[in-house]
């Protein structure tokens, strides 16, 4: 059976804090930020963190691989790239999840050769226990235990990013039956 992590009435109140965070912080600034998120793993999120912001901004995405399974390799490499001209303005990256921190410190440094005037962080889960360098994000959703968690954008094997709620594997075993039985739908 699945394991809940994080339920949908929280995650309506992550993306409501971290909402104000920002509008606090951008509201009364000419020069509005420019949310990038992550594809694909960051787009829920996303979607609905916008909603709760008060102010101008603009969107776009990045998507990178780096991700095998569930072994972070470090190495990023660009699938798509953001298509506006970031120069001079803020800018926050949303991702879905942080774990070593590795990623995400290169996707920082690979969007600051476009010159942004600062580079914001923000994730929904953070699982700090896995850190390997380094990196604090300036938004954080929820810290996480060393989990490995599907739901809500995150994948186990490109399935489960559609449901409201986060969970998480304690027995693969369990998910993997479920994956080979998917006319039978339990989320
Ligand atoms: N689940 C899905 N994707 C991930 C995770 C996880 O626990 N950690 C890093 N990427
Ligand atoms: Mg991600």
């Amino acid at each position: 059976m699945k394991k809940l992590l994080v339920s949908e009435q929280e995650i309506k109140e992550i993306c409501a804090r971290i909402g104000k965070e920002i509008t606090d912080k951008f509201i009364g600034d000419e020069n509005p930020p420019i949310i990038i998120g992550v594809l694909k793993g960051a787009a829920p999120f996303m979607m609905d963190l916008i909603k709760e912001i008060k102010c101008f901004v603009e969107l776009d995405f990045v998507q990178y691989s780096s991700y095998q399974r569930t072994k972070s390799t470090g190495v990023v490499v660009m699938k798509k790239d953001i298509s506006t001209d970031i120069k001079g303005r803020n800018v926050i990256i949303v991702e879905d999840i942080v774990d070593t921190g590795k990623t995400f410190a290169k996707m920082v440094e690979y969007l600051h050769t476009y010159e942004p005037l600062h580079i914001y962080t923000c994730t929904l889960l953070d699982k700090k226990a896995r850190r390997e360098v380094e990196f604090e994000c300036d938004f954080v959703g929820k810290e996480i235990p060393n989990y490995f968690v599907y739901g809500y954008g995150l994948d186990y094997l490109e399935y489960f990013r559609n449901t409201k709620e986060i969970y998480y594997i304690d027995d693969e075993k369990i998910i993997i039956d479920e994956l080979n039985n998917k006319k039978e739908w339990n989320y």
